[in-house]
């Protein structure tokens, strides 16, 4: 493993994979330094989400290599990739993804119970990090999509990860709820020295990038913003 891997949030190193025989990406190489915000952009079907889903370790390459916060994917089990991401990502998507039969603070508080913590003070904090303070005993389908959304922020940030990986997550609300949650992440990630990737088609986000990703035709292009 280079030296360098070890550091970052998450390394690509010539990372291919097709679906179908399409290929998708073509041998992506790309490093998330810690704290760093990056901004992936990419027309629809062009792969951004089966990057995320690579970083996760939700999908695993054709060839290549994924090193998640140190941990080479490809060199772990399937439940040590359960628990990294459990313990390193945070994945907040377009569809809040919150289960409804849970209330907001057992939303909040499933990486601390899965991992036998307590955390009530961090998921009460944390709650009140995105204006929530007070709702934890309420049910997700009682609330807006913002607020959802707030709740899977809180979620996917509660447990400090190293790297969050959000999917279009401003993709189902309107453009004053969209900032809400783009603050949010940004301001939260950076506040707890996690990184970001940020994935959007709304080329406007460039603005809160440390770093630009454009991904076509299976190439990653790189820019610093
Ligand atoms: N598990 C899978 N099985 C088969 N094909 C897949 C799978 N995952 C992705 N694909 C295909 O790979 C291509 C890239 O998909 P992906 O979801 O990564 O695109 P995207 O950039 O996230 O698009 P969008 O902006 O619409 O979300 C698409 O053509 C998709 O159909
Ligand atoms: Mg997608």
């Amino acid at each position: 493993m280079n030296p360098a891997d070890v550091k970052s949030a998450l390394t690509f190193n010539r990372v291919s994979k097709s679906f179908a025989g399409r290929t998708i990406l073509n041998a992506v190489d790309a490093t998330v330094n810690p704290g760093e915000i990056v901004v992936l952009l990419g027309r629809s079907g062009s792969g951004k989400s089966t990057i995320v889903n690579l970083a996760a370790g939700m999908e695993q390459p054709d060839s290549g290599s994924v090193v998640l916060a140190g941990h080479p994917l490809a060199q772990v089990s399937e439940r040590e990739r359960t628990l990294l991401r459990r313990r390193s990502v945070g994945l907040v998507f377009q569809a809040f993804n919150l289960l409804p039969e849970l209330t907001v603070f057992e939303n909040v508080h499933l990486r601390h119970a899965l991992d036998g913590r307590d955390g009530t003070k961090e998921v009460e904090a944390m709650l009140a990090e995105v204006g929530l303070a007070g709702r934890g005993g309420e049910h997700p389908d009682h609330l807006s999509g913002g607020e959802q959304q707030r709740v899977a922020v809180a979620a996917a940030l509660v447990h400090q990860p190293a790297l969050v990986l959000a999917d279009e997550p401003t993709g189902a609300l309107d453009q004053v709820t969209a900032g809400v949650i783009v603050d949010l992440l940004v301001r939260l990630t950076r506040g707890r020295g996690g990184a970001l990737v940020f994935v959007t088609h709304n080329p406007e986000y460039v603005a809160i990038a440390d770093r630009v990703w454009r991904l076509d035709d299976g190439q990653l292009s790189q820019e610093r913003s």
